[in-house]
């Protein structure tokens, strides 16, 4: 880094023209002053429908509510065996757990991916796919295997707003899909916040009474929900943000062309499209030996990173005699000492990327 040159963070959010656009709009939410289950909360859901390829679109307060809450909508009973990948955040297995199923650990695919052959002859009720980093699943053979053994299917895209897979949405390929809408992820709220999507109408009026301490009227309680709402300030956010969307998802694909144009050459495994499946790139994630020195290494030239993530969730003190794990982790297990998450923002300019890359060279020795 020379002393003109400024650091490059593993994220950048910068806010400042949606602020410009939403201004008006938070005073005359902040005038009217329905904070909860308002206009804004009903707008984003109509809208999230829509792009995201589903029936509906119900808001909740995280990304870790909207996995709970659609299990726990589920169509499953108590102690149903649900298969998800080892190598995903915590709170795709913590969901799992608190719903109340036997969750069944599997290792992931070349692309850090469950892999529809991994859990074919597994005894299950329903499995969770988690599009990793941006790359959806293959869900075309998932879903043709899940309709055939009956397993409900519920896509964790937390990481994956605006991927598709065969033109379709992720979201709308499994039964339901589950969004994370925090600040760093694709579509980022300016707090905590998340969604589901889905077409079974069912589900929606289960998930929509969850979050409302399970009010289908008011003042009728019907079981045990919680405090689960999106709220309207988050929403109102949201909804400026779905609009920018597509936008943004062809920039993250164009800086991760720079990438893979930059990078060439160095023999690293690099994230892209997969057939008929799109990557957004949430991440781009390389993978190096001697990973905390290159990152130490790298750090120090001005360029940071970040490891999503170190440690799986079979190796995590609080999941131990929580899972079932019908084989070995040998994928997981290797790449928990080597990912590495390079820098990944919509402002990131293809002069950036090229001092990545020439850092990471020089990181790894290579350059
Ligand atoms: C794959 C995955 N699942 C679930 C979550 C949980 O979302 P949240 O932090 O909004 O609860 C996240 C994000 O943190 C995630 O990346």
């Amino acid at each position: 880094m020379t002393s003109a040159e400024e650091f490059i963070p593993a994220v950048r959010l910068d806010n400042e023209d949606v602020w410009e656009t939403l201004a008006p709009r938070l005073r005359d939410l902040v005038v009217h002053g329905r904070f909860i289950l308002g206009p804004e909360l009903e707008e984003f859901e109509r809208e999230a429908a829509k792009v995201f390829g589903c029936e509906w679109a119900v808001g909740t307060s995280s990304g870790t509510s909207a996995l709970l809450l659609a299990l726990r909508a589920a169509p499953l009973e108590p102690g149903a065996r649900v298969a998800l990948p080892t190598n995903t955040f915590y709170a795709t297995f913590e969901a799992v757990v608190m719903a109340g199923y036997e969750p069944v650990l599997v290792d992931h695919d070349a692309d850090y991916l469950l892999d529809p052959a991994t859990v074919a002859d597994l005894d299950l009720q329903a499995v969770v796919a988690v599009h990793l980093y941006g790359l959806p699943v293959d869900m075309t053979a998932l879903m043709s295997l899940a309709r055939d053994r009956g397993w409900w299917v519920l896509e964790d895209c937390s990481q994956s707003h605006g991927a598709t897979v065969a033109g379709r949405p992720a979201g709308s390929l499994g039964d339901a899909g589950a969004f994370s809408a925090y600040p760093t992820k694709n579509l980022g709220a300016w707090g905590d916040a998340g969604f589901v999507t889905g077409s079974d109408p069912e589900l929606f009026e289960e998930i929509r009474s969850l979050r409302h301490h399970t009010q289908r009227q008011a003042n009728v309680h019907l079981g045990l929900g919680g405090t689960e709402r999106l709220d309207n300030l988050q929403a109102l956010v949201l909804s400026e943000k779905l609009r920018r969307l597509p936008e943004e998802v062809e920039r993250r694909r164009m800086i991760g062309a720079w990438y893979r144009d930059a990078l060439d050459g160095m023999e690293l495994v690099l994230p892209g499209d997969r057939g008929d499946r799109t990557h957004v790139y949430h991440q781009f994630v390389v993978r190096v030996p001697d990973r905390y020195g290159v990152r130490e290494r790298m750090g120090e030239l001005g360029v940071g990173t970040g490891i999503h993530y170190p440690t799986p969730i079979h190796l995590q003190p609080g999941a131990s005699d929580r899972f079932e794990a019908p084989a070995h982790f040998a994928r997981a297990e290797a790449s928990m000492h080597e990912i590495l998450s390079l820098p990944m923002f919509v402002t990131l300019t293809q002069g950036e990327v090229d001092r990545v890359a020439s850092t990471l060279r020089r990181a790894i020795g290579k350059g």
